[in-house]
């Protein structure tokens, strides 16, 4: 990765990350009262856009921000944005804050503070090798389904998984599995591909979306919206992670014993990796229709 800015667009401006400034009283410097959203571009392409767009409607929506900006303006943001890096893959990040009135207040401000809106892009690099995972407690609120730019709970479990030497952290509440610090979470299990349900208690994300349409359309497994207990996760024959800049991300250690059995033991499953083949060819339909 370079240390060369990166291209910024902030509150109606370009600026770069060296450059770019923001009020400190902006309320998502001071509350984390705002929301976000990560968008892919593969081959200079945006994946899944229409997906993260409706998601980032429902979650401004939730908070109480009115929409900033139109689906043209945000287009041409994202191509001045893909146009100033210089990577094959890179993935746009978008905010969207209450905006900075004049003094710190939590009561929200008035229409006629406008929304502090910021987009960036950096470049997504290629993951090396499986995930080792920790599992710990579900400290997050009750609203995960919002992309709230809020992430200190995911920012300490993550910390925790890499002070461990792991790589994620998943998240256990009441003994069922919700979700990863910043991935959604997938088990094999007797052939049935299962992941927790959409709903207040995990982001839907869009990864997880478009795997599963393919996953139904194409008739490759079949799939079970429902959670599972902490011990089923240590039984399952393959575990994978998804997410907007790792795609399917095999597991293949949970608190350090190896995932899956026999050959497959702590490496990538038969159905992790066949699923995987049809994702890529969703992501590069230009490579697989030659
Ligand atoms: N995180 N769950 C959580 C808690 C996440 O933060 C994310 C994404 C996902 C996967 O969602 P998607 O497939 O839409 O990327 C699930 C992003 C990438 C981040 O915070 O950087």
């Amino acid at each position: 990765m370079t240390n060369k800015p990166r291209p910024v667009y902030l509150n109606g401006e370009w600026c770069d990350t060296d450059t770019a400034r923001v009020s400190v009283l902006d309320r998502g410097y001071l509350f984390g009262d705002g929301v976000y959203e990560v968008i892919p571009a593969f081959a200079g392409r945006l994946f899944g856009l229409d997906e993260h767009m409706a998601r980032l409607s429902r979650s401004l929506e939730a908070i109480g921000i009115a929409e900033p900006l139109g689906r043209d303006d945000w287009q041409a943001i994202f191509d001045r944005l893909l146009a100033g890096i210089d990577a094959p893959d890179a993935a746009i990040y978008l905010q969207v804050t209450r905006g900075a009135p004049e003094k710190r207040d939590h009561a929200w401000p008035g229409d006629e503070v406008s929304p502090g809106v910021m987009a960036t892009v950096s470049p997504i690099g290629a993951i090396a090798g499986g995930a080792r995972v920790i599992t710990l407690p579900d400290a997050r609120w009750a609203r995960c389904d919002i992309k709230s730019i809020n992430l200190l709970p995911n920012t300490m479990a993550r910390q925790q998984a890499l002070e461990q030497g792991c790589d994620e952290a998943v998240l256990v509440r009441d003994g069922l599995v919700m979700e990863g610090a910043a991935t959604n979470l997938f088990a094999v299990i007797n052939g049935r591909l299962v992941t927790a349900p959409t709903g207040p208690r995990i982001l839907a994300g869009i990864t997880r979306g478009l795997l599963l349409d393919l996953v139904r359309d194409e008739r490759l497994v079949e799939v079970d919206e429902s959670f599972i207990t902490i011990s089923a996760l240590r039984e399952a024959d393959e575990v994978f992670l998804t997410s907007s800049t790792k795609d399917l991300w095999p597991v293949v250690e949970i608190d350090g014993q190896p995932v899956g059995s026999g050959a497959h033991s702590g490496r990538a499953g038969p159905v992790t990796r066949q699923l995987d083949q049809h994702f890529q060819a969703l992501k590069h339909p230009q490579r697989s229709s030659r």
